[in-house]
């Protein structure tokens, strides 16, 4: 696997709303994070929460980076783990989900600043995701962080649930 496991402290570039950054890391995912993963996505997600199926076809896709945010010295180390995909110069956020427990805290940054960075420095030319409009801490995340709304997509994961579809545009004039 590719040495891009850095330690966050490389992307403070925005304010995080908590202490000790240091004891936080990101690695890539790996097969035996699988069945944490698919809890704490069942527990936040319910009926549309990823099979381990699911996480296992992305690891194992090479278009995907899957990422694991973490405290090492925690005896529940995965806090919670962010998977993102690139077709050509597009980077896409396909999953960004934190232990019910770390939410709040500003943690969802660190990871959503690691993949950002990771898709500027593989060329893409911009990022991005879809949010349930109701998911108001997501959403705001995602506007603090630069992305726009570029489509209102009605119904996108229930007869009762909209989406936004946003985008945040990389400067590429080198
Ligand atoms: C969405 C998620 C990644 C956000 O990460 P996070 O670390 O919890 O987010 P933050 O604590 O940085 O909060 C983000 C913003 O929402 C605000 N916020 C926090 N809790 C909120 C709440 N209950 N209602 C409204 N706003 C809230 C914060 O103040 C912050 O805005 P600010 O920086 O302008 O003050 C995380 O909460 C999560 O995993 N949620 C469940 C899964 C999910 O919804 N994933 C996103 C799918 S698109």
């Amino acid at each position: 696997m590719p040495p891009y496991g850095d330690n966050i402290t490389d992307y403070q570039t925005l304010s995080i709303n908590t202490n000790n950054l240091d004891r936080y890391q990101i690695r890539w995912m790996a097969e035996d994070d699988i069945e944490t993963m698919t809890k704490i996505d069942r527990d936040t997600w319910g009926d549309t929460s990823w099979s381990s199926k699911d996480f296992f076809k992305s690891l194992n896709n090479l278009s995907w980076n899957c990422w694991i945010l973490e405290n090492p010295n925690s005896n529940q180390p995965i806090l919670g783990y962010g998977l993102q995909y690139q077709l050509d110069n597009i980077s896409h956020v396909a999953n960004l989900t934190l232990h019910p427990n770390q939410c709040g805290r500003g943690l969802g940054g660190i990871l959503l600043r690691h993949m950002i960075e990771y898709a500027r420095q593989n060329d893409a030319t911009k990022i991005t995701l879809e949010v349930n409009t109701s998911n108001t801490r997501a959403f705001k995340l995602y506007a603090n962080h630069g992305f726009e709304i570029i489509e209102y997509l009605e119904r996108y994961y229930s007869d009762t649930a909209d989406a936004y579809r946003m985008e945040l545009l990389f400067d590429v004039t080198y």
